[in-house]
């Protein structure tokens, strides 16, 4: 066991931020993960994926394991003519695996294409893009409870999952270790989901008008190149913030004021906004402070130009919390994770 001591966390955060944590480990093994858990040094620790959904304001003063368990396995459980199950390991990058599942013709994450971070923290927030999350394509996943050590299975119903919202969020936070996601995939016919205007727009440019499963990846892939950036390039955690869900009444009351606001209707009484577009009129869109920064795409992705701290980067998210607050009466919660 590689155990570090006072360890940057730099590499390990897509924001790339400069923080030590007194301890860390990564671990590719079950049995790994589980000694590192039952071992003193590492009690309390902060675990950690691919470290895309978090955001580092100072040196921490937990231990942190990385999780890099690989692999990827078709299961041998029949599931009838159109379906496979596929277990993947927690530490492979979800890009990773998306690509694998487009190349060997196997439908279902390939609205998923290019978001960051890894397969086993993926169930967390149950990621979500153009269409399609998570849950949609979820089985099961395995777990390690953090304490016991116990090896316990969740199944989709058992996960509790919402947008951007699971019981690994709630109920459950900090309790378990997510090992490895087990997933549903079609593997003949295919449910092509292209009724999002943006990857219908594309499509349609590039006049394809029965898209495969690369079709669609590949516009997705296009569309998120063109507004959002590549952490590896330009630090940043995708959406800093969730979109807020409001209730029918305050929308109406919102609209009246502005009429051109972008809205997705959740059930028969709320309403979905886009943060972006709050944080837009606003007018923070392509602001920076510094090395803190708004991207010039898309508002709703906080950048790290190079040089920022953690602490610059979350002034800036309250600064922009406060306008919108202010200007709009709507409060817009972060989605990544703050230390
Ligand atoms: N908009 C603006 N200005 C902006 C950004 C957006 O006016 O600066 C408007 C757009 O014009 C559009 C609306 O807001 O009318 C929605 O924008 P977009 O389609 O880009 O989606 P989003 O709501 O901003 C969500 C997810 C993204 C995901 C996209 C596509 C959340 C918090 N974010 O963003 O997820 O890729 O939909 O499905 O739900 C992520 O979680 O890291 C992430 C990137």
């Amino acid at each position: 066991m590689d155990i570090k001591q006072q360890f940057s966390l730099k590499a390990y955060n897509t924001f790339g931020i400069d923080v030590m944590t007194p301890f860390f480990i990564s671990v590719t093994s079950e049995n790994e993960l589980k000694e590192a858990l039952s071992m003193s040094e590492f009690k309390d620790a902060l675990v950690i994926g691919g470290g895309s959904n978090m955001l580092l304001t100072k040196d921490l003063d937990r231990p942190v394991i990385h999780i890099a368990l690989k692999g990827m396995e078709r299961q041998n459980i029949p599931m009838g003519d159109n379906e496979i199950l596929l277990k993947v390991q927690g530490g492979e990058n979800w890009h990773t695996f998306v690509m694998y599942c487009v190349q060997n013709n196997l439908g279902g994450v390939e609205n998923l294409s290019l978001i960051p971070g890894n397969v086993g923290t993926a169930p967390i927030q149950n990621i979500g893009a153009y269409g399609v999350e998570l849950k949609d394509v979820f089985y099961s996943c395995n777990t390690i409870h953090r304490e016991s050590l116990e090896e316990r299975v969740f199944l989709l119903e058992d996960c509790k999952f919402g947008y951007r919202d699971s019981i690994f969020k709630n109920k459950l936070k900090d309790q378990y270790v997510i090992t490895s996601v087990t997933f549903k995939l079609t593997t003949t016919v295919h449910t092509i989901r292209t009724d999002y205007g943006a990857i219908y727009d594309t499509l349609k440019t590039k006049n394809i008008p029965a898209p495969t499963l690369k079709d669609v990846s590949d516009a997705v892939i296009q569309i998120r190149n063109s507004k959002l950036p590549d952490p590896s390039k330009l630090g940043n955690s995708g959406s800093f913030f969730k979109n807020p869900v409001i209730d029918q009444h305050t929308f109406t009351v919102l609209r009246t004021t502005y009429k051109d606001i972008p809205y997705y209707p959740i059930g028969s009484d709320q309403i979905k906004v886009p943060a972006g577009w709050l944080i837009e009129k606003a007018g923070f869109k392509g602001k920076r402070y510094g090395d803190a920064g708004v991207h010039d795409k898309q508002a709703l992705v906080l950048v790290n130009y190079g040089g920022a701290s953690g602490k610059e980067i979350w002034a800036l998210a309250l600064r922009i919390q406060k306008a919108v607050q202010s200007k709009f009466g709507l409060t817009i919660t972060p989605e990544v994770n703050i230390f």
